[in-house]
């Protein structure tokens, strides 16, 4: 009790006064809004912390940088806003050669975005400020969705909802991919991490439940069936959020008790109300601090230092198209 009253009164004596969104409240974007839920208010009140978007949907977020990221799929861009600051506006990342970005995550380590692109049937990453894009994966992909990163062991997890729908898994650096999941799936869209028990959840959007394995794809536990037609999902500590296109709102679950409630009805009362999709918890325990072999000079890299869930647990990398020379480090001058 004490600690959290210390806790909100650091939070709010040394973050800026504007456009602030309260640690641990959830953000979740909402077609042509960002929205925060205010979740210690008796109401749940919701505010807009981001307007006049076209389609936003994928949303992620670094808590130690307070910046915003999102993908909107009615105008192709990948955009991000500073928070803190009334006065800043939301900024093109990433503004050609996307077509459905529909997933994303943020590297808060090394500054990084990934994102999926079910039209391009891509994978991509680039760094916070637009530089150095990257292709990951291009083969064996065919509608891959929701994203999930866990850079302190550089692992990267998606969910791909095409014919062969599937979970997989790979380093962060695009090497040791391997197929985590593959049967009674059909649209797995939402995925999300448990960092202490080291196991992701997912919701599958047409059979309706809830599932989670662990990093190795073992030890799978269906947790709840029955649920409505869910689109993303995020946990901390021991909830689970959910949005649900069923009511149009966001629900609930607790991983111990698997018990699951409406927690906002439905955002239909809001102007431009839209589809709500992308949701996080905007809280700096989803990301702690941890000092990588990225962290030093870029690791020696002259472009994109990536994490790596293999020793030395990062390596170097180069735009697409650019190639990597010989010392691992240094990429070709760029054509
Ligand atoms: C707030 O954003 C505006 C516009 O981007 C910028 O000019 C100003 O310096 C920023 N203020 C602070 C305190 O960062
Ligand atoms: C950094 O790299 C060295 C090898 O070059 C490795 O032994 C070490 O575990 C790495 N440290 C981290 C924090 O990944």
């Amino acid at each position: 009790m004490f600690f959290s009253i210390f806790l909100k009164l650091v939070i709010f004596y040394c973050l800026p006064w504007n456009n602030n969104i309260d640690a641990s409240n959830i953000i979740f974007a909402n077609t042509k809004q960002i929205s925060e839920v205010h979740l210690d208010s008796t109401r749940l009140d919701t505010s807009v912390v981001v307007d006049n978007l076209g389609d936003a949907t994928a949303l992620d977020f670094s808590f130690k940088e307070q910046l915003i990221f999102w993908s909107d799929l009615a105008t192709k861009k990948i955009q991000g806003v500073r928070l803190g600051n009334k006065s800043s506006k939301p900024f093109d990342i990433i503004n050609t050669g996307v077509s459905s970005p529909d997933g994303l995550a943020c590297d808060w380590i090394t500054k990084k975005i990934y994102w999926s692109d079910a039209d391009t049937k891509r994978i991509e990453v680039v760094q916070f400020d637009g530089k150095n894009r990257k292709v990951l994966f291009w083969k064996d992909i065919d509608s891959p969705r929701a994203l999930a990163l866990v850079p302190q062991e550089g692992l990267l997890f998606w969910t791909d909802w095409g014919d062969k729908a599937k979970i997989e898994r790979s380093s962060m650096d695009g090497k040791h991919r391997r197929i985590l999941v593959n049967e009674e799936l059909r649209w797995p869209n939402g995925l999300a991490v448990d960092f202490a028990a080291r196991r992701i959840y997912w919701t599958d959007g047409k059979l309706k439940y809830i599932s989670s394995v662990d990093y190795n794809g073992g030890n799978k536990k269906m947790f709840q069936t029955n649920i409505a037609q869910a689109f993303g999902l995020t946990l901390e500590k021991d909830l689970l959020y959910l949005t649900d296109w069923t009511n149009m709102g966001i629900s609930s679950c607790n991983k111990v008790s698997e018990k699951c409630k409406m927690l906002i009805p439905s955002n239909k009362h809001q102007a431009n109300y839209g589809y709500p999709s992308g949701i996080k918890v905007y809280s700096p325990l989803l990301q702690p601090e941890y000092v990588s072999n990225c962290s030093v000079n870029n690791g020696g890299c002259s472009h994109l230092c990536l994490l790596s869930s293999d020793p030395p647990y990062y390596s170097c990398a180069c735009p697409t198209g650019v190639l990597l020379k010989y010392n691992k480090k240094t990429c070709a001058k760029l054509l």
